[in-house]
């Protein structure tokens, strides 16, 4: 068992155990009890039991290593999709001499640029937040 199917696992059955003994009244309602830990999480995209178990840490703002991990790192990781790669300091120097700075590579993580998905998926956050993780992944300031 991988780690990530040990993680999902260890809740689906004490959350399985937990709605049998609660004795809900509709065989619907302990599927609806079970969704969420039943989705799979899937690399690149929210993973809701994650987020969770991550926020319940406290402190509302997002690291940056927390969104890269969680959100950038899917594709940056590796470059895939021809993005430019975590550490790339060329790649993203040039990139942010096209788009003036640092702020103008923000903009455009914003708003999403060819296969770059608009926020890199990351939807709740801040520009703020965004901003952290590309100093971060390019080491730009
Ligand atoms: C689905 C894959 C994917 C994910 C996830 C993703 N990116 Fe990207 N990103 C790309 C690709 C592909 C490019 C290159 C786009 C191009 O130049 O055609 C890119 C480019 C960028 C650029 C440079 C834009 C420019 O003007 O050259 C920034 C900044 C960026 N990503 C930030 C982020 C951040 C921050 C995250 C996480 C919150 C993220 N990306 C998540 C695929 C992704």
């Amino acid at each position: 068992m991988n780690l990530i199917m040990k993680m999902l696992a260890a809740p689906a059955t004490v959350l399985a155990l937990w709605a049998v003994s609660a004795q809900a009244a509709t065989t619907d309602d302990i599927a609806k009890r079970l969704e969420p830990v039943g989705q799979v999480c899937v690399q690149g995209q929210e993973c809701k039991g994650m987020e969770v178990a991550a926020s319940a840490g406290g402190g509302g703002a997002k690291t940056p290593d927390d969104v890269i991990a969680k959100h950038c790192n899917a594709c940056h990781g590796t470059g895939l999709l021809g993005s430019p790669k975590i550490g790339d300091a060329a790649d993203w120097g040039k990139r942010a001499k096209e788009q003036g700075g640092l702020d103008g590579l923000l903009a455009k993580a914003i708003t999403g640029i060819n296969s770059m998905p608009p926020k890199g998926t990351c939807a709740d956050c801040s520009d703020a937040e965004l901003k952290g993780a590309i100093s971060k992944m390019s080491g730009l300031k």
